[in-house]
């Protein structure tokens, strides 16, 4: 384990098996059709690798990129697109793809956003879930894990641009980042 982790809550073993459910059931309930999967990233690029390769349907997938945090753990509760799809979602079904829902500012603006292209649906998959420091109305459609109130890394998930490639998730000890306050 990293020295930096305080505990492991995912290894890559339970990772792998709950990704693979959430492909399981969008497959089938998207039986039938073929959906555009869209990434956030940076977070969730190796959940998006994982999760398509777990979709048995015919896929395209596509990236944006968005800030909502400035390199330390205050949120700034401004979003910015910095990187848009590369391709239209109008008529589409149209799956986001999210590493973690948190306050869900960045998801309640991107849905609004994503709304006004005119997709034919669009839900939700976010690999974990922190409902408790939700502060929009904000739910997905598919949850890998809720997780209690504390930091995060790896499996993509970043401190400060580090940490993403550990193979599990874990909770970063408080005193690499000074302290936990419950507020970023
Ligand atoms: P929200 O707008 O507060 O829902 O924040 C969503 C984004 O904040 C995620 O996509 C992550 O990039 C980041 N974030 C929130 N909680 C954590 C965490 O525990 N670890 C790493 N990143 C996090
Ligand atoms: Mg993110």
């Amino acid at each position: 384990m990293h020295q930096d982790v305080e505990r492991i809550l995912f290894t890559q073993e339970e990772l792998s098996c709950r990704v693979q459910e959430l492909g399981e059931k969008i497959t089938a309930d998207y039986a039938g059709k073929e959906v555009a999967v869209a990434s956030v990233l940076r977070g969730s690029y190796i959940f998006m690798a994982d999760l398509t390769r777990a979709i048995r349907l015919p896929i395209t997938v596509d990236f944006m990129a968005v800030s909502s945090y400035g390199s330390g753990t205050v949120s700034s509760g401004q979003v910015e697109i910095k990187k848009d799809l590369s391709d239209s979602i109008e008529g589409k079904d149209l799956i986001i793809v999210e590493d973690i829902l948190d306050s869900g500012n960045t998801l309640y603006y991107l849905m609004d956003v994503l709304r006004a292209r005119k997709p034919a649906s669009i839900r939700i998959c976010t690999l974990l879930d922190k409902p408790e420091r939700r502060a929009k109305p904000i739910a997905a459609d598919y949850v890998g894990f809720q997780i209690p109130d504390a930091f995060v890394v790896g499996y993509g998930l970043d401190y400060d641009e580090k940490y993403r490639n550990l193979p599990y998730i874990g909770i970063l000890k408080p005193s690499v980042y000074g302290g936990w306050q419950g507020e970023f």
